[in-house]
């Protein structure tokens, strides 16, 4: 069996470890073996790590979003061939398809191709945050994007995103734009012009007093909002006290947060959505939804990533390459140490 390099993890709280023996993957007839080249780093691997959960089998491969080359295709593969560039966020947990690793195989319906209007370090801040936030807007609750290349008919009516400045909530913040609402963001005050910059109208603090926060809420929308998405964790009571006691929506109201782990209950009036993203590429009727939402949704991105309507995020290239450096950044990233979303090199052509 052929081996190679890569990171992997024993079991949960376990230390990170350069091994040289990954079995190497072999594709099935719609998928793809690809060399990793650049990783971006997400919550999701500090998380894994220290909990074991989404991971199927152990010792275990982590990584989640990357950027590559095509190394080969399965016989039956029409959209992706040898020597082209993808991008994506693989199905987390699940080892061959890791991208912590010399090559990891790809499902070709769950990636993006890379054309010219995005650069391949860049193009490893797209999956993750793009893909959950799709899911948290468009699967939870109902928006509608403009054909490619076109806009949408402006609404008079906003969404809230908490966490406007994240990773996931700039790509809310871009799709709720480009399906025509005004968006108000939450953020820390340093970190306004993130969440302007991806296309807010408006922000707010998100670390005033909730009182302060609903009553800005209430002043800068007027109560036209029956959409709120949470991607801080820490704005579900905020965001059911606006929908209840603040938005004068008389339709349905629709919440959609992150966290699809914690108890949480909410008033029945409200339509509560988890993002699942961690459900891709796994069996069960929820999960096949999930997958199937995603091949969807890839194939609608790909054509507003092409036109320049969705864009990558701003990025921090941690210093140095390969495992080493990527075990660095995790180590980085979860002390605080890295502002804007971390892209590791993992290895060259
Ligand atoms: N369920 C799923 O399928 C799924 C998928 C992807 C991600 N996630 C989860 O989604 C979360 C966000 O991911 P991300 O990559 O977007 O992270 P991120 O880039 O670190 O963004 C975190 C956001 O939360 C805000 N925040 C942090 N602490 C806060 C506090 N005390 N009060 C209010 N807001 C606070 C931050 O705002 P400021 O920095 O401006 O204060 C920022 O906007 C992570 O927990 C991740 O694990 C879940």
């Amino acid at each position: 069996m052929a081996t190679q390099t890569g990171i992997t993890i024993s079991g949960p709280n376990e230390p990170y470890t350069v091994v040289d023996t990954i079995p190497r993957p072999t594709p099935g007839p719609t998928q793809a073996l690809v060399k990793t080249l650049y990783v971006g780093l997400n919550p999701v691997e500090p998380f894994m790590q220290h909990t074991g959960m989404l991971v199927e089998s152990w010792p275990a491969v982590l990584g989640s979003d990357v950027s590559g080359v095509v190394l080969e295709v399965g016989a039956d593969c029409k959209k992706i061939k040898k020597g082209d560039y993808i991008f994506t966020c693989v199905p987390v947990g699940i080892s061959e398809f890791s991208s912590f690793q010399e090559a990891f195989l790809v499902e070709e319906d769950w990636v993006f191709k890379k054309g010219d209007s995005v650069g391949l370090e860049e193009a490893c801040t797209v999956g993750a945050g793009l893909l959950t936030a799709g899911l948290a807007l468009l699967d939870g609750q109902g928006l509608e994007l403009p054909a490619p290349g076109s806009k949408a008919a402006e609404k008079d009516s906003w969404v809230i995103v908490m966490g406007g400045s994240g990773s996931v909530g700039r790509y809310c913040v871009q799709l709720a734009s480009l399906a025509g609402y005004k968006v108000l963001a939450s953020c820390s005050p340093s970190k306004n012009e993130l969440a302007l910059k991806a296309g807010a109208s408006a922000t707010f603090n998100n670390r005033a007093p909730v009182e302060e926060q609903l009553a800005e809420i209430g002043r800068i929308t007027g109560g036209k909002f029956a959409h709120i998405v949470d991607t801080s964790l820490m704005a579900l009571d905020l965001s059911v006290k606006a929908l209840e006691s603040i938005s004068k929506a008389s339709g349905a109201k629709y919440l959609a947060t992150v966290d699809d782990w914690s108890e949480m209950t909410v008033p029945d009036s409200l339509n509560l959505y988890r993002v699942k993203l961690g459900m891709l590429g796994r069996t069960g009727t929820e999960q096949e939804h999930i997958t199937a939402k995603i091949a969807e949704m890839v194939a609608v991105f790909q054509a507003h990533i092409d036109a320049g309507q969705i864009r990558p995020l701003d990025y921090h290239l941690v210093d140095g390459e390969g495992w080493e450096a990527i075990i660095k950044g995790i180590a980085d990233m979860e002390a605080g140490k890295l502002p804007k979303k971390p892209v590791v090199k993992a290895q060259s052509e």
